[in-house]
């Protein structure tokens, strides 16, 4: 399979869909409070996602091969954990950092969204890590444009990261996305300008990078899901689902209480 080009059709479908995944965070921000337990805003936003939205979330039992089916809903990844964190009894606590991963099928459409929460009052290196990773995000969107390539995505976040002093994590990446979950191309968060394919208008992926506060290094734990850092350090990421038009981009994944582009960031010539 190679990339697709998204109709009129599908990419007003994908705006949909991606509205949707982003309204899901919108809905479960404010329970995002110690004591809650990652299993419960779980279970919130799946009976969201069904019973308020109509959608299909579609990690639940989504089997990539090699995998075993995914067990719940959203993903959860507090503090060490990187991505694919599986909700369970833990509770939250105060100066927890947490991404909730969102993705929603509708009409047949994936849309895909992540952001951090800060839960209660966290460190100044925790908030500092959230907000990196808020502006490595936006760094790659930036990037986006017909004729721009995909190592520019990936060289912009990489040089953001570490310029910091943190870094990118390597083995998992953005995608492109629509009727599957997971399409190509495969969207890295580092690497040389000007290199990769070259983004052509109607393309849609996602941008999602995963920064840790120490070394790059992670391991999987034995539920054979959840991603952690192998140093333990913190890590953080924020995940937007991106359409290529003819002049730039339009983030797809964007609701009423998504965050806007940061004005910390420059922007690309
Ligand atoms: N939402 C994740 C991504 O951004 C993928 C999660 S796969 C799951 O690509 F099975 F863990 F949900
Ligand atoms: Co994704
Ligand atoms: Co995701």
């Amino acid at each position: 399979m190679s990339i697709t080009l998204k109709t009129p059709e599908e990419i007003a479908k994908m705006r949909v869909t991606g509205r949707l995944a982003g309204e899901v965070l919108d809905y479960i921000t404010p329970f995002v409070k110690p004591g809650v337990t990652t299993g419960e805003l779980d279970r919130l936003c799946h009976d969201y996602m069904v019973n308020v939205q109509g959608c299909i979330p579609a990690p639940l039992n989504y089997a990539p091969s090699g995998y075993k089916p995914y067990p719940k809903s959203i993903c959860t990844s507090v503090n060490h954990q990187v991505c694919h964190g599986v909700p369970g009894d833990k509770q939250l606590k105060n100066g927890d950092i947490v991404n909730l991963d969102i993705t929603t099928i509708k009409q047949g459409y994936h849309g895909d969204t992540s952001r951090m929460f800060i839960v209660g009052n966290a460190s100044i290196q925790a908030n500092r890590l959230c907000e990196l990773a808020f502006e490595c995000l936006w760094m790659g969107i930036d990037q986006v444009r017909p004729g721009a390539h995909l190592g520019d995505i990936g060289h912009a976040i990489q040089h953001y990261a570490e310029r910091a002093g943190c870094s990118v994590v390597r083995e998992f990446c953005g995608h492109g996305i629509g009727r599957k979950f997971h399409e190509e191309p495969q969207v890295v968060h580092y690497g040389q300008a000007g290199t990769g394919i070259e983004l052509k208008t109607n393309m849609i992926f996602t941008i999602e990078p995963m920064i840790n506060a120490g070394k790059a290094a992670i391991r999987e734990l034995a539920d054979g899901w959840t991603i952690v850092t192998k140093d333990h350090s913190l890590s953080a990421q924020w995940e937007h689902t991106i359409l290529v038009t003819d002049t730039g981009y339009e983030v797809l994944t964007q609701s009423a209480g998504s965050r806007s582009r940061p004005s910390s960031i420059k922007s690309s010539p």
